[in-house]
């Protein structure tokens, strides 16, 4: 088999950047480039001070260790792959905004061009990775491109390596990985990619947890874990809502599920609903294959999974309204984190920002604060929510705060949105005297002690529990 010893890496986002630093880390055997056109991501991962582009617990250490030694960020595309003797795509692969598909197919241009520039550039033989998370027998296609562009004495063989860390946990996902799923055509130069690649992976991965499969087993497989993790988290929140009308505890529930070692204690918490870029896309892609394969049945059974999380995050905004005496026009709420979730700066499908278009469109005061987030980013976003409106006028209803306790200032309302440890570590007695009475707070990640905050005088109301008399 090939032995790997200069990997280079198109595209330094979430999974690119995380995904290739910890393979410099493990292997200092390989050079490992990463390649980006985006010139000002790729000036913070090389800033002198360490600003890197994106926040994760540990990322900024692995970076330290072995930037400059045999990890390399660069604009320099073309370079980037004519060295490289194996090359992982991890571009985006958004849900399409227009054309056949618009709002659930993947928009594969960034793929396309990306393997299209290694046909173009490539002067030797190519491990291609298909790293981006893209719909069953899009390797067909790369293969295709490739072969059709390629020059003589080229070979290219591509690899389906779908990524499965999650934000937050990157680095420790990335350390310690449930497994690693290589997918190579069953041929002997397919399985002698793989072999290269496990050997790559095999520096610190045990090797019973590196699988080898299909290359479409191995591409279904990542809209599959996808879309089961993301059926628990809306099997939990529809539950939520009948305990809510019922008068169980959704927290009660969920430990006696998981007790059950057929389903497990992990992911049954009751939210506000998922955000991030890959669950929902993930899950409308998989809808998309299942209409293609003229499979209906199977579409609508894994749409409603995005429609309960839809339903859940309007369902929250409105009992905020309801609670607080049928209107919040004019009222101050003060919305506690931004991010899509806890330890993570990406704000991409976040609920806070579903649940700030509803505040303002009930004409309502919008506090925020999150811990990482920029401010430019909550800008943006709330931009992108409702394009209609100037932004001049969404700042006259939306305020970026410095600290939670600033956001809170003469609230009527405080929302949870994101599970950040320091919510916990508020002085919500300091919270409460510069409220307006009565305070509420609406618990949408089931973080605080509900009880504790009712001593101190807050009306609480809690994801998955009937309302307290
Ligand atoms: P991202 O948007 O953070 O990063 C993609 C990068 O690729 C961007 O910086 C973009 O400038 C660059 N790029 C696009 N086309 C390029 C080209 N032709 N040449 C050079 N650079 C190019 O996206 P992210 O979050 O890293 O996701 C990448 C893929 O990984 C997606 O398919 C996603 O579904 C998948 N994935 C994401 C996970 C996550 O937690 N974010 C987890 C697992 C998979």
């Amino acid at each position: 088999a090939t032995k790997v010893t200069k990997i280079c890496c198109i595209g330094a986002g979430y999974v690119g950047g995380p995904t290739c630093a910890v393979i410099a880390v493990k292997c200092p055997h390989i050079k490992v480039t990463i390649v980006d056109l985006n010139a000002a991501r790729i000036a913070a991962w090389n800033s002198p001070d360490f600003k890197l582009p994106i926040y994760e617990p540990g990322l900024e250490q692995v970076v330290r260790e072995a930037r400059g030694r045999n990890l390399f960020f660069s604009t320099d595309v073309d370079k980037g792959i004519e060295e490289a003797d194996l090359i992982f795509v991890s571009v985006n692969t958004p849900t399409k905004k227009s054309g056949v598909g618009a709002g659930s197919a993947a928009d594969l241009n960034y793929v396309e061009l990306a393997t299209r520039r290694i046909a173009t550039v490539a002067n030797s033989s190519k491990i291609v990775v298909e790293k981006s998370t893209v719909p069953c027998r899009t390797a067909e296609s790369m293969r295709t491109i490739l072969e059709a562009n390629s020059k003589p004495n080229c070979r290219f063989d591509i690899l389906s390596n779908p990524e499965f860390l999650a934000e937050g946990t990157a680095i420790s996902d990335l350390y310690n990985p449930d497994r690693v799923l290589i997918g190579s055509l069953q041929t002997p130069e397919g399985k002698a990619a793989s072999d290269a690649l496990v050997s790559v992976y095999a520096n610190w991965v045990p090797t019973d947890r590196i699988l080898t499969v299909g290359l479409w087993s191995s591409e279904l497989s990542k809209l599959a874990a996808n879309a089961m993790l993301a059926q628990r988290i809306s099997s939990i929140n529809a539950l939520s809502a009948i305990c809510e009308a019922t008068g169980a505890n959704i927290d009660e529930v969920a430990h006696a599920i998981g007790y059950d070692s057929r389903v497990g204690p992990k992911f049954l918490k009751a939210s506000v609903g998922f955000g991030g870029s890959c669950f929902q896309k993930d899950i409308l892609n998989l809808v998309y294959l299942s209409e293609s394969c003229h499979l209906p049945e199977v579409a609508a059974y894994w749409r409603q999974v995005v429609e309960i999380n839809e339903y859940q995050k309007r369902r929250f905004s409105k009992r905020v309204v309801d609670t607080l005496f049928n209107t919040i026009t004019g009222k101050r709420i003060a919305v506690l984190g931004f991010a899509f979730k806890a330890d993570t700066g990406d704000t991409r499908e976040s609920a806070a920002i579903t649940l700030i278009k509803d505040f303002q469109s009930e004409r309502a005061l919008v506090n925020v604060y999150d811990p990482q987030v920029e401010h430019s980013q909550i800008w943006a976003d709330l931009q992108e929510a409702s394009p209609l409106i100037p932004l001049d006028s969404i700042k006259k209803q939306v305020t970026i705060c410095n600290s939670a306790l600033e956001a809170c200032k003469d609230a009527e309302a405080v929302v949870i949105a994101t599970e950040w440890k320091e919510f916990l570590e508020i002085d919500w007695e300091a919270v409460y005297q510069n409220m307006n009475k009565p305070a509420f707070v609406f618990d949408g990640r089931l973080l605080v002690d509900a009880d504790k905050l009712r001593k101190i005088g807050f009306k609480v109301t809690t994801i998955g529990r009937a309302e307290v008399a």
